[in-house]
Order: structure tokens, then C-alpha cells, then sequence
């Protein structure tokens, strides 16, 4: 480092005596421009400039030469190159416009269905797409996604849209509760129930006996291993409902609607 730096004072000696004016590279000060190489350049010396990337030369084949102590040339001698790839593509959505330019964005748009969750941070920065793209989600609500849906058919075909109450479905042995959950925005709001609820049992036969239920169990204990037990039934008439997993003494005739 001492002998460079002494070297260095010396050539400047050397060509400020011998040759009245000479030009160090060192004073150009350009973004993008290459720093590699010599230095010192005498007057009528030159080199052509090289860009580092995210730049190209301002113009191909030119030189920068040093006149009688100052650069002359085409300055500034690199320049911030703009994007020429496509801009990065989304789902469910499309560019809607972009130029390409360093330092501009890219304006997107959603599919029908589709709402920006997300906006797009995509920039074009030094010949390259950088950030983060949008998101397009969808505005739909598929019963899969609800919360409480005990019952409800799964089928996905028919999507709810966005402000609209689910067309409720129930499968086999449920039927809809009354409480329809409301789509917005890809957002199910729900009432704490599912849109559908098991279906009773009616009884529909009374054989020629009777068909009881337990109406009221009483339970004596008055050692560890020693206690009473008290069932009282009640007699249970055609037409009555229970719900699902009630059972039936004597007969369990019992037929699901
Ligand atoms: C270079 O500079 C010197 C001193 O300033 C001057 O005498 C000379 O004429 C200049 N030459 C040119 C080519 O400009
Ligand atoms: C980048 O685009 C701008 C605007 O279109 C243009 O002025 C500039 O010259 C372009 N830069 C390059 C390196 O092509
Ligand atoms: C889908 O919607 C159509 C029209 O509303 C209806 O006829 C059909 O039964 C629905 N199918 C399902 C599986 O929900
Ligand atoms: C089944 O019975 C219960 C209690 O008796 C009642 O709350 C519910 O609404 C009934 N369900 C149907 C589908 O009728
Ligand atoms: C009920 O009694 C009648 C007459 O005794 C008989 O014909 C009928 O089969 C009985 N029904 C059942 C379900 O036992």
C-alpha cells in the first residue's frame, strides 16, 4: 500500500513534469460506470467505458478521452437499462398496464370473481422485475370453507356469490335449520348454527302394547357397592318426534321421515 501510494504520487509527479496534464479515472464519477483498469490516462489517451449490470454503455463504441487534464466524452457514459421480459404473471388476473421502465410499476387486474387482496409492489428496478406481485382471491364462498356445516351437502359446484345467502343443501337425514350464512367478499358470515339440522324421528306405529321412554331415573346409593335403582316410563303416543339417537323401550318402532 506504501509503495502504491508512493508509486502513485511519483507518476503524478512523472506526468504533471513530462507532459503538463494527465486525467485519473478515479474523478469520473458515474453510476453504473466500470472503476476497473488504469488510472491515470495522459492527455490524448482514452478507453472505451464498460457498464456494470442494470446499465448499458449511453453509447456503443464511444471512448472517453482525457484532453489536456479533463475527460471528454458522451456523459453520462452508462445508463439504467428498463425491463424487456415480461412482467411477472398472476393468478386469476392480468396485466392491465405497464411500460417497462426502471423505477415504474405494474398495474394488474382481478378476473370477474376476482378482488385485489393484495396490491402489487412489482417494480422494475435496473432490467429486472422485483417484488411482490398481487393477489387475486376469490369473491365466492364455497360451503367446504363454512365453520359450522354439519349436513350441508359438500357439492362445490354451486358457488355463493359475493352478498348473496347460501342456497342451502342438506344431505340425506338433515334438513335446513332456517339460518342461512351470508357470502362477502370469499367470507362466509355465520350464526353460530349449521344450515342444516338432523331430522327427528316421528313415531309413526303404536303397536298393540305400549311404547314407553324413560321419563324420570332415580339412583339410591348408600355404600360404594350397594345402591337402588328407580326408572319411571312414559307412554309415548304416534305422532311425537324425538331426535336423533333417542331410543324407544319395548318396540323401538320408530321410522324416519
Ligand atoms: C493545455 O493546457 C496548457 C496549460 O493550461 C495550455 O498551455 C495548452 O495550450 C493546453 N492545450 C490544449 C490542447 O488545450
Ligand atoms: C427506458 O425507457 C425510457 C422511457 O421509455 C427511455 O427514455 C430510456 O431511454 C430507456 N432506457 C434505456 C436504457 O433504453
Ligand atoms: C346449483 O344451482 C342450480 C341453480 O340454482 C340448481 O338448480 C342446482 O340444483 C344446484 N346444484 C347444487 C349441487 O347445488
Ligand atoms: C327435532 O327435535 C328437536 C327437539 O324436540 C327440535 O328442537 C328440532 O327443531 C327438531 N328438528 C327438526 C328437523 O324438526
Ligand atoms: C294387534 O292386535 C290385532 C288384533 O289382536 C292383530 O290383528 C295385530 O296383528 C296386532 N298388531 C301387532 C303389531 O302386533
Amino acid at each position: 500500500m506504501q509503495f502504491y501510494k508512493f508509486s502513485g504520487l511519483f507518476l503524478v509527479l512523472y506526468f504533471t513534469v513530462a507532459f503538463g496534464a494527465y486525467c485519473d479515472k478515479e474523478t469520473l464519477h458515474f453510476s453504473g460506470l466500470k472503476k476497473e483498469g488504469t488510472r491515470l490516462y495522459l492527455s490524448g489517451e482514452g478507453f472505451s467505458p464498460s457498464c456494470i449490470k442494470g446499465y448499458r454503455e449511453a453509447k456503443p463504441g464511444g471512448r472517453i478521452i482525457c484532453q489536456n487534464g479533463t475527460w471528454k466524452g458522451h456523459f453520462p457514459p452508462c445508463i439504467v437499462v428498463n425491463c424487456s421480459g415480461a412482467p411477472p404473471p398472476i393468478q386469476n388476473g392480468r396485466v392491465k398496464r405497464y411500460t417497462g421502465t426502471h423505477g415504474s410499476g405494474i398495474e394488474y387486474e382481478c378476473d370477474k370473481f376476482y378482488f385485489l387482496a393484495r396490491d402489487s409492489t412489482v417494480q422494475c428496478l435496473f432490467g429486472e422485475w422485483k417484488g411482490m406481485a398481487p393477489f387475486c382471491k376469490d369473491t365466492r364462498c364455497l360451503p367446504k370453507s363454512l365453520s359450522h356445516k354439519k349436513g350441508v351437502s359438500p357439492d362445490i359446484r354451486n358457488l355463493t356469490l359475493s352478498g348473496e345467502s347460501l342456497k342451502v343443501q342438506c344431505i340425506e337425514g338433515f334438513v335446513p335449520s332456517g339460518v342461512k350464512p351470508l357470502c362477502s367478499r370469499g367470507v362466509w358470515t355465520e350464526y353460530g348454527v349449521s344450515p342444516c339440522k338432523e331430522l327427528n324421528c316421528t313415531v309413526s306405529e303404536v303397536p298393540n302394547g305400549t311404547l314407553t321412554e324413560i321419563g324420570e331415573r332415580k339412583v339410591w346409593r348408600w355404600s360404594k357397592f350397594r345402591r337402588a335403582r328407580k326408572e319411571t316410563f312414559v307412554k309415548v303416543t304416534k305422532g311425537e318426534t324425538r331426535s336423533p339417537g333417542h331410543e324407544l323401550r319395548m318396540f323401538e318402532l320408530m321410522a324416519c321421515n
